[in-house]
């Protein structure tokens, strides 16, 4: 195969597993005996906003506690050495990717460090806590929420991503389950536009069967080799 011109990366919470951030579906996948199915909706933020801005906030307080991983380096490098196209799709709402260093990624699920007016559409960074009911500084409605996107809501720029998918040549998946849509269904739509696939994950997933190669491992140790033999 000609080396590929345009490569499309999707991460799941696997990158930053050895990061020490939780999956959701692995052990501990739990918080407070929630399963982040019944916090992470509007319903739950309308019915207890309370625990909902909790959750968020321990998330948000745990990253000021890790560090990028080999794996979001390696992913830095290559943005950074890489002259073709290059997207990092992240299911992820760390802010991983970024201080390793990599500038060109799309995070399709929202961000830990921002927050979003749920009146205006307003978006303002948010590094502390959320209480409830905090003011829009743009429309002064109280309804300053995680811009997180919830279960049931549309993931952000889908069409950026599907045309980044049309006009790969390389689809690469780090780290996720396959669980959730639209995400797990991005490896049919490389390979429907003629990309070769590549997943790169600690175990077989419910995509793995999509995949024309999965190799097994730790991403600390398969993305950094992934990423040597590219530039190399
Ligand atoms: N290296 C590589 N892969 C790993 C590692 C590791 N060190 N540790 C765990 N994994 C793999 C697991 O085997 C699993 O397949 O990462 C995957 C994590 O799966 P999930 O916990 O389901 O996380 P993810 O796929 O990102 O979830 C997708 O679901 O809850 C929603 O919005 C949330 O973005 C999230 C989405
Ligand atoms: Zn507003």
């Amino acid at each position: 195969m000609p080396a590929p011109c345009n490569i499309v990366i999707l991460t799941g919470a696997g990158i930053s597993a050895e990061s020490g951030l939780a999956t959701f579906r692995g052990p501990g996948g739990l918080w407070e005996g929630h399963r982040v199915e019944d916090v992470c909706t509007p319903e739950a933020l309308a019915a207890d906003a309370e625990l909902v801005h909790r959750f968020y906030d321990a998330r948000r307080a745990a990253l000021a506690t890790v560090e990028p991983n080999a794996a979001h380096l390696a992913l830095a490098r290559l943005d950074r050495e890489w002259r073709g196209e290059l997207l990092i799709v992240t299911q992820n709402v760390d802010d991983l990717h970024e201080r390793a260093g990599a500038n060109r990624v799309l995070h399709m699920h929202g961000e830990l460090l921002s927050a979003l007016c749920a009146g205006c559409g307003e978006r303002v960074e948010w590094a502390g806590p959320l209480p409830p009911g905090s003011v829009c500084g743009t429309c002064m409605s109280p309804e300053m929420r995680p811009d997180i996107v919830f279960f049931g809501e549309m993931p952000y720029q889908m069409e950026r991503i599907e045309r980044a998918l049309g006009e790969a040549d390389l689809f690469v998946s780090v780290g996720t389950s396959g669980a959730v849509y639209p995400a797990a269904g991005f490896v049919q739509g490389a390979r429907y536009h003629g990309a070769d696939t590549l997943e790169l994950n600690l175990e077989a997933s419910a995509g793995s069967a999509y995949f024309a190669e999965t190799r097994l491992g730790p991403a600390s140790v398969l993305v950094p080799a992934w990423v040597d033999a590219v530039l190399d």
